[in-house]
């Protein structure tokens, strides 16, 4: 009996041959399409998320155009198509605030529109994880190509990297030990090349997070933006994503549980962000794969953090490239059973296939598994009564001496309260305090901002102390380091015990036995229980309200309650 072949989706547009397939087809013609491109070819919707607004993926522009190119010379059909694009530096209150926003535009673009398959262009922060988790709810095949790294900063002879240097920088400047000129000239020094933040910091984690997870080509995480390679890697995901339509491997065939394994072990072997965690559980709840905090802290153990980049090291991604990139690290997981080695990748091989014989040219940058940079430096997932659903340390930016300790809470109730407070020399606060700043969760925020990694109050760090233990709901940037207890679940504007705690409490951290305790008794607990407020959404009408409403914790990827999952690529009923 012969096979019946299933057409493309895009065939229920531009296949059509009556007024309606005129209509599709004739507007579409306006800009110089030949009738042969309509002729059932697969149609790759180009999702671009260039935006002058968004520096990091300022040069999306040229990109697409090697994707384009790609995709003719496979003989297929290349639309290219903008969506919200949510840029780190710009956007307030948080860019985060937005990426569940920028996913329904995603999932809502692609599904309403006859495309067959897609090209994602993603590079800073939220443009990865947003394209993500919009491209599987629709579940189409797919390919994301990251934007890719700037060239390292140079500053008075140095390397100096983004973010990072920026923190550090401030809080010379706070202290006096730098001029504002001299403030002023590092930042024309920081970002000298189109593409991301150049350290691992978010968006170089979530580029090497869709390369180990297959769904990115290889070279993907580390190429400088303006490389040729970075070009000619846009041009064969054009090329590959034309075969993945002929071959209807959609992206939940390459986003398995096990393809998450083997990133979120890359994620520790890169020292990369905290902010991963959030982001990855986000698109696998996306897909129906079960991702789960216990996952991040089960399959960290035992991971070494091998690469040797700022923050949490010397060297930027522009060194990381020429050391030979994230293959040399998933060749390494690979070789001592930390990688799943049979998963498919989009470049149609496995992923040993991909990384089996990787060259690492420099093994400062990329260190041996058996004499790594940092030993043992996976996500740690604490719980306790004050997180019992869970909050996440990351071992490799923190202080050894600080992962057990015991502290006195000087407490922010929100970051207004922080920063009107933090530079008073008469503070209460000493070294060996516990800071503690609430209502900077999901909904607290709104939005959960990158603000968990607080600056030391100015008399401390004139005393020359660099690090102390800091506790929060808010998140923290990739691009900062310090022993930073982040996303507590649940958060205080949720009624977590975190919006409970007060000045002088007792607070106990065990990294190792991953506790985290407040030592206040349950009577005056269930008192200050009594007290609280509920509070009301920071507005009450538009995407803020729907999101207050509707935002889930950081435990389950903060994504939109009625988001999880998929709907798949149904073609909707037409118009006329
Ligand atoms: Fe865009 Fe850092 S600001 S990646």
């Amino acid at each position: 009996m012969k096979k019946k072949t299933i057409p493309l989706r895009s065939v229920h547009w531009f296949g059509r041959q009556d007024i309606y397939g005129f209509i599709y087809r004739s507007w579409t013609k306006n800009r110089g399409v030949p009738q042969d491109q309509f002729d059932g070819r697969p149609v790759i919707g180009i999702c671009n998320t260039y935006s002058e607004l968004v520096p990091c993926n300022s040069h999306f522009r040229t990109l697409a155009e090697h994707v384009k190119a790609g995709v003719l010379e496979a003989g297929g059909f290349p639309l290219e198509f903008p969506v919200m694009s949510l840029g780190e530096t710009l956007l307030r209150p948080t860019a985060m605030l937005y990426r569940n926003l920028a996913s329904m535009d995603v999932e809502e673009s692609l599904r309403a529109n006859p495309i067959d398959g897609t090209v994602l262009l993603v590079g800073c922060d939220k443009t990865t994880p947003s394209l993500l988790m919009g491209a599987s709810s629709v579940d189409l095949p797919t390919i994301a190509v990251s934007g890719g790294p700037m060239l390292s900063g140079k500053y008075r002879g140095t390397d100096i990297g983004s973010g990072t240097n920026v923190w550090s920088m401030s809080e010379d400047l706070r202290a006096g030990k730098i001029s504002l000129e001299e403030f002023h000239e590092a930042e024309s020094c920081m970002h000298r090349s189109h593409g991301h933040c150049m350290t691992m910091g978010t968006a170089s984690t979530m580029a090497s997070m869709v390369e180990s997870l297959g769904i990115g080509m290889p070279g993907n995480a580390a190429w400088p933006a303006v490389d040729a390679r970075r070009n000619v890697l846009a041009r064969m995901a054009g090329r590959r994503i034309v075969q993945l339509v002929k071959d209807k491997v959609s992206i939940s065939k390459i986003l398995t549980k096990p393809a998450f394994e083997n990133a979120i072990r890359a994620c520790a072997a890169i020292g990369g962000s905290t902010n991963a965690v959030i982001h990855l559980i986000a698109i696998a709840r996306r897909l129906g794969v079960d991702l789960t905090l216990e996952d991040w802290d089960r399959l960290g153990r035992g991971v070494h953090t091998l690469v040797n980049l700022m923050p949490n090291g010397k060297y930027l991604m522009e060194d990381f490239a020429y050391a030979g990139g994230l293959p040399a690290v998933l060749r390494q997981l690979g070789e001592h059973k930390l990688l799943h080695r049979d998963v498919l990748t989009v470049n149609g091989l496995t992923m040993w296939d991909n990384v089996k014989d990787a060259p690492c040219h420099n093994t400062e940058v990329i260190t041996p598994f058996r004499k790594p940079f940092k030993k043992n430096t996976g996500m740690a997932v604490l719980r306790g009564n004050l997180c019992p659903g869970g909050a996440i340390i990351k071992p490799s930016a923190a202080t050894p001496g600080l992962m057990k300790h015991q502290g006195r809470a000087v407490v922010f109730e929100n970051i207004e309260d922080f920063h009107k407070r933090i530079d008073d020399p008469k503070l209460d606060i000493d070294e060996k305090c516990i800071m503690v700043l609430k209502n900077c969760g999901p909904k607290g925020y709104p939005g959960m901002a990158e603000v968990g990694n607080m600056p030391l109050p100015p008399k401390l760090l004139k005393r020359g102390i660099t690090d102390m233990v800091r506790i929060s709901d808010a998140r923290m940037s990739g691009t900062a380091y310090g022993t930073v207890i982040l996303h507590m679940v649940p958060e205080a504007a949720a009624g977590g015990l975190l919006a409970l705690v007060k000045n002088g409490d007792l607070i106990e951290l065990d990294v190792a036995k991953r506790k985290l305790e407040l030592k206040v008794s349950a009577a005056e607990i269930a008192k200050r229980r009594k007290a609280w407020k509920k509070p009301r959404p920071p507005l009450e009408r538009g995407y803020w309200r729907l999101y207050f409403d509707h935002v889930l914790q950081a435990d389950q990827g903060a994504d939109l309650d009625f988001l999880a999952g998929k709907s798949g690529s149904f073609v909707p009923r037409d118009n006329h």
